[in-house]
């Protein structure tokens, strides 16, 4: 069978901007599980606090082991998550360093990725998520946008989303996305 007849499976890769041991967004991320088409792979790189600190003189022709492995990673991915809370009216440092560390390499460059911004306002973190994302030429789509203010009172203790209204908008974020996919794939 030539290869062209060989279905590839999707496959979505996910950046929680926290790295709180309880952390919502991470939970968040997990409990997106319930929305994932069986037919579509989904992984959480979920040690992002592992990267060093974004230095260009590291970012040679041999960079830190870790950093290899998170853009291959990311490299694989047809599509991209990211959710994350606000800090101090931005996007959390940990979360901006691993965006640092995708310049160079390129790895968001017209990928198709998802933003969620589940914080107690967040309005903030997601427009300069938004802006970061941009500067990648990262393909943040009609439909790859969700803000959900007031975060933690919508979570409960397993880190589900409560409210039915926020579960429809995380489906619909996610039907997007695998559409947005798609579409990309159909022009290859
Ligand atoms: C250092 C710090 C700064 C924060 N700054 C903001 C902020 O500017 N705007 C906001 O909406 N929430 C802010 N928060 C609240 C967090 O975004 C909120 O608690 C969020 O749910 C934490 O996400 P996590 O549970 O995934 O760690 C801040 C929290 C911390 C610890």
């Amino acid at each position: 069978m030539g290869e062209d007849h060989i279905e590839k499976k999707i496959n979505l890769v996910a950046l929680s901007g926290s790295i709180r041991k309880q952390s919502s967004t991470q939970k968040a991320l997990y409990s997106l599980k319930n929305f994932i088409p069986e037919n579509v792979d989904y992984g959480i790189y979920n040690v992002i606090e592992n990267l060093p600190h974004f230095n260009p003189e590291l970012d040679g022709d041999q960079p830190p082991e870790e950093v290899q492995v998170y853009r291959e990673l990311l490299s694989r991915a047809d599509g991209v998550i990211i959710c994350t809370p606000e800090y101090i009216k931005g996007v959390p440092g940990v979360l901006k360093n691993a965006l640092e560390w995708l310049v160079s390499s390129a790895e968001l460059y017209t990928k198709p990725v998802a933003v969620i911004t589940a914080s107690g306002n967040g309005e903030n973190a997601h427009q300069a998520l938004q802006l970061h994302l941009s500067m990648l030429n990262a393909n943040v789509f009609k439909g790859g946008l969700l803000l959900i203010s007031g975060a933690d009172s919508k979570l409960n203790a397993d880190g589900g989303f409560v409210k039915s209204e926020v579960n429809a908008s995380l489906k619909l974020l996610i039907s997007k996305l695998i559409e947005e996919i798609n579409k990309k794939e159909a022009y290859k």
